[in-house]
């Protein structure tokens, strides 16, 4: 099992080092053996090679079955030309690598109950998914760029897309749904977008395939509102590219940490049994609290488990580790971000140690 390491800048080199911990760690108790080639990206890359995503770093994730990757970005390079910011690590890799569906799990430990802003009765088993496509919309559409015009400038992005694109990401969410609770809202701005109408039209129409899946469709503003309302409303949301970045960092907040949250980018076959992916926290480089060994693993090491179960099919192993970061939080240890009286706060070190400790007292 090939797996591109990818730590990149800010707290990605302290999270990362503890999800690879737990991956070997699960190699010792199932017997497995893990193949781990590492590569630099992002800013750490443009300090060494001067661009964000060196062809040697592409090639390892293109010959990888899995990619791990922490968080690329920060303040020291945010000066640089969109071209060649660390952000395009990122793009990069996923358009590279085809990886047009994004999965973003939004489960609430019921012990972190506490730590969200929003009411307990609220988000008390909140259990959605956001289905993100991932290489189209506005983040690649073009005509793009600042642009002299009539005397003054002017900014251009285009939000596209194609049939192709809304069927395949549709059947992501439909197939995904019929392994939950069988309900899919599509979230759009067909209101006001064309593109949006076409999207809602698509979606629809390849929901004539999957009867035994309820669809409903709703307008991204209204998502919004209703994600703070009653998230328990949703099982499996599917959006644009924008539109799921920014829903899903709201989602995100319903569990009381980013730092909790895992997700996969999957796209083509991998040469085993699952998809191809690339798996990482959803959250950022955290510059404001890198290297203080203070930072969330969690939610490295539970994209760690969505690699298991999504690329390799090793869904014993995935259960395992889900079961080990349960069992942590039960005995009420805690990182910065999700810390409250009465809890024990530990460092990102740590909150690794203790994972694997209770992973290693699991039978293989
Ligand atoms: C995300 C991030 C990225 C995105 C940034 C870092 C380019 O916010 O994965 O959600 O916008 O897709
Ligand atoms: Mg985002």
């Amino acid at each position: 099992m090939k797996i591109a390491v990818f730590p990149g800048d800010g707290i990605g080199e302290e999270i990362v080092p503890q999800a690879i911990a737990v991956l070997e760690g699960i190699g010792k108790v199932f017997n497995h053996q893990f193949d781990f080639q590492y590569g630099f990206i992002g800013g750490a890359a443009i300090d060494r090679f001067g661009e964000p995503l060196p062809k040697e770093s592409l090639a390892t994730a293109l010959l990888a079955d899995a990619v791990l990757l922490g968080a690329v970005g920060g303040p020291k390079w945010e000066g640089l030309d969109y071209s060649v910011r660390p952000e395009r690590a990122l793009l990069g890799l996923r358009e590279q690598m085809g990886l047009y569906a994004n999965l973003r799990p939004v489960m609430l430990f019921p012990m972190l109950a506490g730590a969200s802003t929003l009411k307990s009765e609220v988000i008390e088993g909140i259990n959605l998914l956001v289905v993100r496509e991932l290489t189209g919309g506005i983040y690649f559409g073009s005509p793009r760029g600042v642009e002299k015009y009539e005397g003054h400038e002017r900014g251009v992005n285009t939000e596209v897309y194609t049939t192709p694109e809304i069927v395949r990401i549709a059947k992501v969410a439909f197939e995904t749904a019929r392994k939950r609770r069988k309900k899919v809202t599509s979230v759009d701005k067909a209101n006001v977008l064309e593109v949006s109408e076409l999207w809602r039209k698509v979606v629809t129409e390849i929901h004539k395939d999957y009867p035994d899946v309820a669809l409903s469709h709703m307008y991204v503003d209204n998502c919004a509102m209703q994600l703070i309302r009653n998230p328990r409303q949703f099982d499996v949301l599917v959006t644009t590219n924008l539109f799921g970045d920014i829903l899903s960092d709201e989602a995100a907040m319903l569990t009381g940490s980013i730092g909790m949250l895992p997700s996969a980018s999957l796209g083509g076959e991998s040469r085993k049994t699952g998809l191809k992916g690339m798996y990482e926290p959803i959250h950022g480089s955290a510059p404001d609290i890198a290297g203080k060994d203070v930072a969330n693993p969690i939610a490295t090491i539970l994209s760690v488990a969505m690699m298991l179960q999504y690329t390799f099919g090793l869904d014993r192993e995935a259960i395992a580790i889900e079961s080990a970061v349960f069992e942590v939080l039960k005995e009420g240890y805690r990182t910065e971000d999700i810390y409250s009286l009465d809890n024990k706060k530990v460092g990102t070190k740590e909150m690794g140690r203790l994972i694997l400790e209770r992973l290693k007292g699991h039978r293989g």
